[in-house]
């Protein structure tokens, strides 16, 4: 296995437009920083991820109800969560040549890193972009786009209980769209502007939420692992006392090993019963949960894993990516899991014959029931095989001349490159077998 060095990340990112996972914003006019867009591939990585995410917070169990509550919140839920006056990263401004603006808590010593100017005192930078709601763009109109989709749970927390049959623990999940204004942006998408969160708001016993914490941190690292990121790059790290979130009384992330180094992939805390409270203090409603067993009156504590869907995606594409030495030639592989990989079977009928074309195509139809297919018939075989390599294609599936008389299909697999020969009537369960579903 070849080694891939420093640049995997400038590799990643070439591969990912190359091949149609990740594009810039607005790219024909510059683009827009630390903003993406995701091509045909990444979108079917991303729902995936997505959808795992959902089935195993969601789907699978039966103590979490789903939400999607709007972007866009009435403003007092931002003063009353604390995040107007503490969302805020500390910046400093270079005094020198080029007026770069950094992140202070980023910064090794106290010059410009571009410059070597000097800089500025560090003054606080809400990360939250503010627009207007309605015609009138005055201070009273003004509305933030969220840069947490956690509150929308929170205010609706009432809402939830009211409709469903929970009782406390339980926990309300949402995946959604939000923004931060970051001072500092870089690595790809790993720090974007306008990023998706996956995130679940456990609520349960206050005092029982060490243990609630523990549990999730467990199984969300398990699950990490299910998708296929490798145990020895992940890694749980508790934060400090100068790390924490305005809002935790305890918090860990769940690191990655990046190119760059250990960086959150995900973060797990211990909000204790201070969303509820201050929602609950700024609006005036009785938020309190009260247990059908004891009768007894609470605010709920809440524990809170929340995953980035950006940097999941990143941490796969990273933790998948291998260049192999391939008779004397370089083969570029993704290594995808079959549950995350774009495409699960590629069909290719080895010409473009009308009577392999023909029968070719109702193979894929025929698989495409139940894989996520890809039918193929452009380029040689050996650029086909290539290409399904580079986007992760677990199986191809070939249609030869043979087929004709035989009605056998060749299965190629994308790690060991190893063929084998199906006949077509078994073909569907071989590839279930060996995508594992
Ligand atoms: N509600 C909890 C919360 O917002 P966070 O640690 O700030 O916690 C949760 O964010 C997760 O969202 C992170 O672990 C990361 O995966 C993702 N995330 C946060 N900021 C991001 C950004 N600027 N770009 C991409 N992902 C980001």
């Amino acid at each position: 296995m070849a080694e891939i060095g420093p640049n995997r990340l400038e590799t990643l990112v070439s591969l990912c437009k190359r091949r149609g996972f990740v594009f810039q914003s607005s790219e024909i006019y510059g683009g827009i920083n630390a903003v993406y867009d995701f091509g045909p591939l990444g979108v079917r990585l991303r729902r995936r991820i997505r959808d795992l995410w959902w089935r195993e917070m969601v789907d699978l169990r039966d103590d979490v109800e789903g939400l999607e509550a709007a972007i866009l919140m009435n403003p007092t839920v931002w003063q009353a969560s604390g995040h107007l006056a503490n969302f805020s990263d500390p910046l400093v401004d270079c005094l020198g040549e080029c007026h770069q603006r950094w992140r202070a808590d980023h910064l090794e010593g106290d010059r410009c890193p571009n410059c070597g100017g000097p800089l500025s005192a560090v003054r606080q930078f809400n990360l939250m972009f503010k627009t207007f709601i309605g015609p009138l763009e005055d201070e009273s109109a003004v509305v933030y786009l969220r840069p947490e989709t956690a509150q929308g749970i929170f205010v609706n927390f009432k809402n939830v209980l009211g409709t469903s049959r929970q009782r406390v623990p339980f926990g309300i999940a949402q995946i959604g769209r939000s923004f931060r204004n970051e001072i500092s942006t870089g690595n790809f998408v790993f720090r974007l502007r306008e990023l998706e969160m996956m995130e679940l708001e456990w609520f349960c016993t206050p005092g029982d939420d060490a243990r609630w914490f523990d549990y999730w941190c467990a199984e969300r690292i398990r699950w990490h692992q299910s998708l296929g990121l490798k145990p020895e790059h992940l890694r749980l790290r508790p934060h400090g006392e100068g790390e924490k979130a305005h809002y935790a009384l305890a918090s860990s992330d769940i690191e990655y090993l990046y190119p760059w180094g250990w960086a959150e992939l995900e973060g797990i805390a211990r909000r204790s019963d201070y969303d509820l409270r201050r929602h609950q203090e700024v609006s005036g409603k009785d938020l309190q949960y009260t247990d059908p067993a004891t009768g007894q009156r609470f605010l709920p504590f809440v524990v809170e894993p929340s995953v980035g869907v950006d940097r999941t995606f990143l941490a796969l594409l990273l933790d998948a990516y291998d260049e192999e030495e391939v008779r004397g030639e370089t083969r570029v592989v993704l290594h995808l899991s079959p549950q995350v990989a774009p495409f699960q079977v590629a069909v290719l009928p080895l010409s473009n014959k009308p009577e392999l074309t023909q029968v070719a195509r109702t193979v894929e139809q025929e698989l495409r029931r139940r894989f996520a297919t890809e039918y193929d018939y452009t380029q040689s075989i050996g650029k086909r095989y290539r290409r399904q390599d580079e986007i992760g294609t677990p199986l191809a599936v070939t249609v030869d001349f043979d087929t004709l008389e035989d009605h056998a299909v060749t299965i190629r697999d994308r790690d060991s490159m190893e063929q084998v020969r199906v006949p077509l009537e078994h073909l569907e369960a071989m590839c279930a077998e060996r995508l594992g579903q």
